[in-house]
C-alpha cells in the first residue's frame, strides 16, 4: 500500500508513504534519477545508477481491537523538476521498485493535467472509476476531494478496509501524487468503542506538506504545482471567524501570486451548491464564511465532493445578502468559481439520484452517474474540463468546458455538451 504527495509548497519534494506490516524496518527508501536512455517508463532503471536513501518518520496506531502495521512517511527533497525518479522498497527477494516524474517548474504558461475523483470507496463501481481513470494516460496528479475507504462502513470501523483501500489504489498512488482532502468518512468518531480522536487512521496513514504553507493542521494547507496554486480545506474543523483555519486561509490567500500561479482551485469536501436533496445546504456554514473572500481572490474552480453524484455550477455567487436587504438568491458573477461536485466515485452508499426539481439557474450540468473528471491545464488563460462517466469509454465526456482563468481572461464560458475528445 504505496503512495505518494507532493511533500513541500513548490513541487520539488515527494512524501513517500508505505506499511511494513510486521517488522518496523526496512523504514529507508531507496531512490534515483532515472538516466538518459530510461525516461519513458517504469523501465528498470540501470546499474550505473547513484541511489540516494531517505529515511521514513515511523506512527502506527490502534484502533478498537485493530493495530497498524509500522506506517513509514519519507520525505525526498531537493528533487529536479520534471524529471522522472525511480524508488525502492525493501530488500533482497521483497524489492518492489515504483517511479515517479516531478512537476516542472512552477510558472503561468506550464501545461499540467489534474485528475479529480471523489468518495471513492472500494466497491465494484469504485473499481470501475479508478481503472477508468488509470486507463487515461493524461492525468499527472490526482485531486482527491475526500472520502477514501470507507472503513467506517463497517463495524467497529474495520480498519483492515483502510488497508485494503491502500492496496486498491497503489497501482496509481505509488506513481503519481494524490493531493489528498479529508471527508466526513475519515473523521472516525466511535464513542461508543471509545474512539474520540477525530481522523486517527486518516492522520496516521497520510501526510501532506502542511507545514510548508505555514498551517498548523494537516487537514488545511496547499501547494503550487506547475501553474496551480491548490488549496485544501477542512469541511469537518472549525473554520469560523478566528479559529486557526479561518486565519490560515485568510493569510494563503494573500500568498497566491496569479502572475505565477494564474489558476486557482480550491478542493473541499462538502458543496456549497449541490441542487441534490442529498446532504442539501451542509456546506452552507462554510459558505457563508468563505464565500466572500473566493469572489475577490477570484478562485476559477472548487472541487467537492460528498454528494454522490456529479453536478458543475454556472460561475455565480451568493454574497450580497445582509440580513436585511433580502437579496439571497445566488447570481451570476464573472469573479466568482465554478463550484465542480464530483462525489461520484462508487463508494458503498451508491449514487444519489434526487435532484430537485426544476433544475435551479445556478446549475449548468447534473447527473447521478460514477465517474471522475480531467482538468487539463493548457495555459495562463484556457483549461479543457472533462466528465467521464464510468458507462462510456475514457475517449467520451458527457460533461466539458473550456475554462478561462480569472485573472488573466476573464470571460464568459460556454458549456459544452457532450463530445468526444
Ligand atoms: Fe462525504
Amino acid at each position: 500500500m504505496v503512495h505518494i504527495t507532493q511533500g513541500d509548497y513548490v513541487g520539488r519534494s515527494v512524501i513517500i508513504s508505505w506499511v511494513t506490516p510486521i517488522k518496523k524496518y526496512p523504514n529507508t527508501v531507496r531512490y534515483w534519477e532515472a538516466d538518459g536512455s530510461d525516461k519513458h517508463g517504469h523501465g528498470l532503471g540501470h546499474k550505473h545508477e547513484h541511489k540516494h536513501v531517505a529515511h521514513a518518520i515511523t506512527t502506527t496506531y490502534r484502533y478498537y481491537n485493530y493495530t497498524s502495521g509500522f506506517i513509514h512517511h519519507a520525505t525526498i527533497n531537493r528533487l529536479k523538476y520534471d524529471t522522472l525518479y525511480f524508488y525502492e522498497l525493501g530488500h533482497g527477494n521483497a524489492i518492489r521498485r515504483f517511479s515517479f516524474r516531478t512537476p516542472p517548474e512552477v510558472g503561468p504558461d506550464v501545461p499540467y493535467t489534474f485528475g479529480i475523483i471523489g468518495d471513492l470507496g472500494q466497491t465494484y463501481d469504485s473499481k470501475q472509476t479508478f481503472e477508468h481513470y488509470v486507463s487515461n494516460p493524461k492525468g499527472q496528479a490526482m485531486l482527491f476531494v475526500g472520502d477514501l475507504s470507507y472503513a467506517d462502513s463497517h463495524p467497529f470501523h474495520d480498519n483492515r478496509k483502510w488497508d485494503a483501500w491502500g492496496r486498491f489504489v497503489e497501482k496509481s498512488t505509488a506513481y503519481q501524487p494524490w493531493i489528498w482532502t479529508a471527508g466526513n468518512h475519515e473523521l472516525d468518531l466511535a464513542p461508543e468503542i471509545e474512539e474520540n480522536e477525530p481522523f486517527k487512521p486518516y492522520l496516521h496513514r497520510y501526510h501532506v506538506p502542511h507545514k510548508a504553507s505555514e498551517s498548523t493542521s494537516p487537514l488545511w494547507y496547499a501547494i503550487k504545482r506547475a501553474s496551480a496554486h491548490i488549496i485544501v480545506l477542512s469541511s469537518y474543523s472549525a473554520y469560523g471567524k478566528y479559529t486557526p483555519q479561518y486565519n490560515w486561509l485568510r493569510q494563503e490567500l494573500q500568498r497566491v501570486n496569479r502572475s505565477e500561479t494564474p489558476w486557482l482551485i480550491v478542493l473541499l469536501h462538502s458543496p456549497w451548491y449541490n441542487s441534490n436533496s442529498y446532504h442539501y445546504m451542509e456546506g452552507e456554514s462554510m459558505r457563508v464564511v468563505f464565500e466572500p473572500w473566493f469572489v475577490q481572490s477570484k478562485v476559477d474552480i472548487v472541487f467537492a465532493g460528498h454528494v454522490h453524484s456529479y453536478e458543475r455550477s454556472e460561475r455565480i455567487s451568493n454574497v450580497r445578502y445582509n440580513i436585511t436587504n433580502g437579496l439571497s438568491i445566488p447570481v451570476k458573477d464573472p469573479s466568482a468559481p465554478i463550484y465542480i461536485t464530483i462525489g461520484d466515485g462508487g463508494n458503498i452508499e451508491g449514487l444519489a439520484n434526487n435532484f430537485t426539481e426544476p433544475q435551479p439557474l445556478y446549475s449548468a450540468y447534473r447527473e447521478a452517474s460514477f465517474g471522475h473528471a480531467i482538468l487539463d491545464i493548457r495555459n495562463s488563460t484556457h483549461a479543457y474540463y472533462t466528465w467521464h462517466r464510468n458507462q462510456d469509454r475514457e475517449s467520451v465526456s458527457a460533461d466539458s468546458i473550456w475554462l478561462y482563468n480569472r485573472h488573466n481572461f476573464p470571460h464568459e464560458e460556454k458549456s459544452g455538451a457532450c463530445t468526444i475528445v
